[in-house]
This record gives structure tokens, sequence and C-alpha cells, in this order.
């Protein structure tokens, strides 16, 4: 039986695709902060060594945009060592590495949407620590995927329950004007709307 590790299980991201897994005939090795620090390579090395998972998904990470710009060392810590570490450990025991990247990646700008031809040129430290991520995912495991996702949203968006509260009583909904973005949501979320 496959074996999945997620790491920052316990996240937005990670708490769905363990649920979606769950399903699955996949034995899941969920894992957060606290019991997996991926900025230890130790602690990586050794999670990996003794489970020896097929899959590693990334979902960890310092995704708070603003604490990135003030804790820029927290960012590269957990956004690129992390990476690095789980891009090791990888290798090691012949996983294949799912990054969990992000749209950031760009600084924005263009009238067009962005493919994977484009050159990334990030302008916030989250999109550069992210960069800096995928580059030692490349970098040290073959077997890789980078997801450059956009917004997530989905059952549990505070977000998006503010807007449709909002909408269902007719009140005036506030928004950013000038972001372009191609959300992503769970199939189960679109089949509900
Ligand atoms: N949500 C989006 O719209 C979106 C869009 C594009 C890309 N992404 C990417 O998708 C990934 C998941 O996003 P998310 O929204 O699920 O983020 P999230 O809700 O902030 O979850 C991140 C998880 O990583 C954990 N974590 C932080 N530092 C860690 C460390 N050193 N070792 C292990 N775990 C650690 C966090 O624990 P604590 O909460 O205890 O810190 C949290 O459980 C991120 O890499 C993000 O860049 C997300």
């Amino acid at each position: 039986m496959q074996k999945i590790w997620i790491c920052g299980a316990g996240g937005r991201v990670g708490r769905k695709i363990a649920g979606l897994l769950d399903r699955k005939p996949v034995e899941l090795l969920l894992t957060d902060i606290d019991s997996v620090d991926i900025t230890n390579s130790k602690d990586v090395m050794e999670y990996a060594g003794i489970n020896r998972p097929h899959v590693i998904v990334n979902c960890a990470g310092l995704t708070d945009v603003g604490l990135c710009e003030s804790e820029p060392e927290r960012a590269f810590k957990v956004n690129a060592l992390g990476p690095r570490n789980l891009g090791v450990a990888a290798r090691v025991v012949k996983a294949r590495l799912v990054q969990l990247s992000t749209d950031d990646v760009f600084g924005g700008g263009g009238q067009t949407p962005y493919t994977e031809f484009d050159r990334p040129d990030p302008v916030t430290v989250y999109g550069k620590s992210k960069l800096a991520g995928e580059n030692f995912v490349r970098e040290f495991c073959s077997r890789h995927i980078i997801v450059r996702s956009s917004w997530i949203f989905g059952d549990k968006s505070p977000y998006l329950e503010h807007v449709l509260k909002l909408a269902s009583e007719g009140k005036r909904v506030e928004a950013a004007s000038d972001q372009t973005a191609s959300p992503t949501g769970p199939q189960t979320w679109r089949k509900k709307s």
C-alpha cells in the first residue's frame, strides 16, 4: 500500500488533502510542526527513514504574508530550508515530493494569466522564500511535483463565508479591487454551490 506523508497536515490545505486521501486505499502519515518541524533536518531525515513514505506532500509553510515581511529569516527557514530538508529526505528514501507553492512567485502586474513558462519575479518575502523552496526541491529531488496554486478556498474559508453571509443579507461587500487571481476550490464545494 502507498504510504503518503503529509507535512503541515493541521493547516487548511493539509487538512483538506488528508480528508480526501482518507477515502483512498493509502496509508497516511500526518505530521505538523509539533510532531515534525520541517526546518529540523535531523528530525525530517529520521522520520522519513523510519516511515519510508512513497510520497511526501509538503503543505507546511509560513503563509502569513505580513509576518513573512516582518520576519524574513523565519520565512526563509520554513518556506525554503524546510522544503530543502524534505527534498534531501525524499531523495534518500526514493519518495516523490509534492511541494505546495504559490502564484506569489510572480510579481503580478501582467495583463494575461501566467503559465509554467513565465519567469518568476517575486516581490514579497513570502514569494521570494517560496521560490527559494521550489529551487531547493528541484535541486535535491528529481522526483518532484511543484504546485503553484493561487487563492485556495473551501468549506472553512472565513473570507468566502463572510462574503456569502453579507450577500445573503443583501449587504455591501468590501473587497480589494486591485487584485486578480484564479481561485482554486474543492470539487465538493463546487457541487454544493
Ligand atoms: N491557502 C492558500 O490560499 C494558498 C495559496 C497558494 C499556496 N498555498 C500554499 O499551500 C501550503 C499550505 O497552505 P495553507 O493555507 O494550508 O497554510 P496554513 O493553513 O498556514 O497551514 C500551514 C501549516 O504548516 C504548519 N507549519 C508551520 N511551520 C512549520 C514547520 N516548521 N514544520 C512543520 N509544519 C509547519 C502550520 O502550523 P502552525 O499553524 O502551528 O504554524 C500549519 O499547520 C503553503 O505552502 C502555502 O504556501 C496556499
